[in-house]
């Protein structure tokens, strides 16, 4: 299978996003890692993974607590002895009116969207120049190309940090064939996304495609960017969206 022997570690793989995405990597044979600040949430996806014949195992991680972060990766690298995929998802999203965003609300975006993604992988990158081989996929959003709309501002900007971020690690980690890439969902169907106020709107009025992204749509763009399918990519993001944004 694709990723027979290989071991993936995806933050926020409780529910949504990063569930299906660790499931999608589960079913091609990946040992899956589930990092969840929500134990509960992290156990459940990993054995329903496990039921169904893959391997995966739960990790309580809360990203945003910046000093457990190389804790956590070292005790993740020991559950399967290596990780060759970061699957970053672990994230919240926000509605504040831009007139409204406060310092300690714009801080507390940039904790939790960008800033334990930097430290996540920085971590994680340590552990693959070391393996000569490492496959990293973050997490974006459509707000990131053209604002946020239903997310708010300090979101948007978090997200599109994001993409530069994967491209710095692109460019340091080439040589030692580490890949970097982002996905940008559009409106995906989750309990985050149901929060949103695109998700009381008819799909059909503003979708090109019509309908709302489901979390597979965008667990199959994780799947390309952690398999070798995607060997001669880095530096890159792919648009799950629907159409939304052409
Ligand atoms: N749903 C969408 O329409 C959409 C669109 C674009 C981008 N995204 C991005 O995709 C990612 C996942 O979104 P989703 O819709 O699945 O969200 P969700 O809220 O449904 O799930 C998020 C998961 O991340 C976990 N999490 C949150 N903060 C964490 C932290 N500090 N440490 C560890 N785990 C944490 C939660 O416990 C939860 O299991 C987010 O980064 C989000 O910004 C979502």
């Amino acid at each position: 299978m694709l990723l027979t022997d290989k071991v993936a570690l995806v933050t926020g793989g409780g529910r949504g996003i990063g569930e299906a995405s660790a499931k999608r990597l589960a079913e091609y044979g990946a040992k899956v890692i589930i990092a969840d600040m929500n134990l509960d949430a992290a156990n459940s996806v990993a054995s329903d993974i496990n039921i169904h014949d893959g391997e995966a195992c739960a990790l309580e991680f809360n990203v945003a607590e910046f000093d457990t972060i190389s804790g956590k990766i070292a005790e993740a690298k020991s559950m399967f002895g290596h990780i060759d995929i970061l699957v970053n998802v672990a994230g919240v999203t926000g509605s504040t009116p831009i007139e409204e965003i406060t310092l300690a609300g714009w801080d507390r975006m940039m904790d939790i969207d960008l800033k334990s993604m930097f430290f996540v992988t920085q971590a994680v990158f340590c552990i693959m120049k070391d393996q000569n081989y490492g496959k990293l996929v973050h997490m974006s959003s459509l707000a990131a190309l053209r604002g946020g709309r239903s997310s708010d501002a300090s979101y948007a900007c978090a997200k599109a940090g994001i993409l530069n971020l994967s491209k710095c690690f692109a460019l340091r980690g080439a040589p030692y064939h580490i890949t970097s890439n982002a996905v940008c969902p559009g409106n995906i169907l989750t309990p985050m996304g149901r929060a949103l106020s695109w998700s009381k709107v008819d799909p059909k009025t503003y979708i090109p495609m019509g309908r709302y992204g489901t979390a597979e749509d965008v667990a199959n763009a994780v799947l390309f960017y952690a398999s070798d399918l995607s060997s001669y990519v880095t530096g890159d993001y792919m648009n799950v969206n629907g159409g939304l944004y052409m």
